[in-house]
């Protein structure tokens, strides 16, 4: 997937900047950013469920603006609202997605991968907000995409149920299926993604390897210590180092910690959102 230059703007107010991704073949990308940020109208334009302002984009070798039905069998959507077949039951809802693919999963194989076996028979609307969006992805994934696309896919999931989505995206990302998912989630992005891209008023602040996010940032420590009277506190990129020459005398440093930023701050001070 290519884009360059992609740009969305509602009446009043610039929603995507004009920004650049590229996406390989089999790989997991995320795009994190808060509320507002534009992920959602991003996806969806690559999706071909929106017009873009301007710029180019080319997913799956076409232009997502005007591609036809054989380009739309081979991905997969999750969308971040669901759609609604609230009569049918979770088997019914998923064989009839199933038959609209040329060389789709099995429907029974698909519902237990996202955990709804007991729920085969239940109709879709008795079900609980978490098991309808294993639902939603039960759906995007039975066709068998080539490209799937998830917005925020984990959204009111309880923790078993993330740890399980978690499994089934590795699963599809063995199986060569290129993912650009969206979360608010640092853990699950550093747990599934390749690469992620920081996305803030419409515009990439950041991109990279999870671990890599913020680069420098990550590497540099606090070290705090009780010198006496006084609590002292260094930054440093060799706190090993610091703590050798603060223990030289044999003595233990009182109250000693040492603290590297998680991914979190490093994202919040990305976004601007530095508590
Ligand atoms: N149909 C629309 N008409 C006008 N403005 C819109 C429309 N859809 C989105 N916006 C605005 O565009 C901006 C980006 O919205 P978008 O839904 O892409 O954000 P998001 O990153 O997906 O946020 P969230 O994390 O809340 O899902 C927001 O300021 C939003 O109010
Ligand atoms: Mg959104």
């Amino acid at each position: 997937m290519r884009v360059r230059g992609l740009r969305k703007e509602y009446p009043g107010h610039v929603a995507v900047t004009g920004i650049d991704l590229d996406i390989e073949r089999g790989e997991v990308f995320a795009l994190l950013g808060p509320n507002g940020a534009g992920k959602t109208t991003t996806v969806e334009i690559l999706e071909g469920h929106r017009r873009r302002t301007s710029g180019t984009a080319e997913v799956l070798g076409e232009d997502p603006g005007n591609a036809g039905r054989a380009w739309r069998a081979r991905i997969g959507i999750v969308l971040q609202t669901a759609t609604d077949a609230a009569e049918l039951t979770v088997a019914e809802s998923v064989r009839l997605f199933a038959r609209c693919y040329p060389n789709p999963r099995e429907p029974e194989e698909v519902i237990h991968h996202v955990g709804l076996d007991g729920k085969a028979g239940t109709r879709v609307r008795a079900l609980s907000g978490g098991q309808r969006r294993r639902l939603d992805v039960a759906l995007g994934i039975v066709g068998r995409p080539e490209l799937l696309f998830l917005d925020e896919p984990t959204t009111g999931f309880d923790p078993k149920a993330r740890r399980r989505f978690w499994e089934l995206i590795r699963l599809l990302a063995d199986d060569g299926t290129t993912i650009l998912l969206t979360s608010h989630y640092l853990d699950e992005v550093e747990a599934l993604a390749d690469r992620t891209a920081v996305l803030a008023g419409g515009s990439i602040v950041a991109e990279g390897t999870p671990a890599g996010l913020g680069g420098r940032a990550l590497s540099v420590a606090t070290v705090r210590w009780r010198a006496g009277e006084h609590l002292r506190e260094e930054r440093t990129e060799t706190p090993a180092r610091l703590v050798r020459e603060l223990s030289a005398d044999g003595a233990e440093p009182a109250e000693l910690t040492v603290t590297r930023p998680s991914l979190e701050d490093v994202y919040l001070e990305l976004i601007g959102e530095k508590p």
